[in-house]
């Protein structure tokens, strides 16, 4: 069996253990994806608009999901001072870092938020320009996988909120949960892929912390860019 056969027996072998207490996505091909709805979902219902400040409510907008310790989210920020950034990450000592990094550069643009990104209202997110999720947990125990963020009401919120000609960028190590992001969005059909690779340590210097320690590694990271429709 390769590596892709092996992914797809592992999503097939899921549906066996679907529970109805959980939040389950449908698949276009028609399996089932289940989500443990976190306590954070269900209590808080946070507005991510209010998080810009007025002088940029007009501005461009950019996402990212899990900047880490922010040294992809620093350089683009620093590079598009015409556009707004927020970063949610829930571990604050990565909040820590990412803010760190954007704080020693002469910018305001941005915010970094220490947060869970379920915890956002779904319905009342802002228009965003482009939304960053990269090196996502991949939570790769068999187990464990109806913890994947990318499965939940509020990742698929977050896409939807990309504006029309907007971009998705996606990347992960984990082959598994890259294809299930790519059944995920096919399902979705909203946006048309612009381009999608594996990319390996030999091909460029890496985008983020976590792409470096693959890179070293000399693993590959599955990258994949989306336009919504
Ligand atoms: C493996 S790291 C990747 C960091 C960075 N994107 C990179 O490529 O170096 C995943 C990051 O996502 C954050 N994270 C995971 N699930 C999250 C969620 N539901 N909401 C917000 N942040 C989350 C983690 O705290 C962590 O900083």
């Amino acid at each position: 069996m390769n590596r892709y056969s092996e992914a797809f027996e592992e999503l097939r072998r899921e549906q066996e253990g679907l529970k109805a207490s959980q939040h389950r996505s449908r698949l276009w091909n028609d399996l089932e994806l289940q989500y443990h709805i976190p306590t954070r979902s269900q209590t808080l219902s946070l507005d991510l608009k209010q998080s810009i400040p007025n002088e940029f409510l007009s501005s461009p907008l950019e996402v990212e999901i899990g900047p880490g310790k922010g040294e992809f989210m620093a350089r683009r920020a620093a590079r598009f001072t015409d556009r707004f950034f927020i970063g949610i990450d829930r571990r604050s000592d990565r909040v820590k870092s990412t803010q760190n990094k954007l704080g020693r550069q002469a910018i305001d643009n941005w915010v970094i938020l220490r947060e869970d990104a379920c915890s956002f209202d779904p319905n009342s997110l802002p228009p965003i320009d482009v939304l960053h999720f990269y090196q996502p947990d991949p939570w790769p125990k068999f187990r464990h996988h109806k913890h994947r963020f990318f499965r939940s009401p509020e990742a698929s919120a977050f896409a939807h909120a990309v504006k029309r000609g907007g971009e998705f960028r996606l990347s992960t190590d984990h082959l598994g949960y890259f294809l299930e992001m790519l059944d995920l969005i096919k399902t979705w059909e909203i946006f048309d892929l612009v381009t999608l690779y594996e990319k390996n340590w030999a091909m460029s210097e890496p985008m983020t912390h976590f792409e470096g320690f693959f890179m070293k590694k000399k693993e590959t990271v599955f990258k994949a860019i989306f336009r919504r429709r």
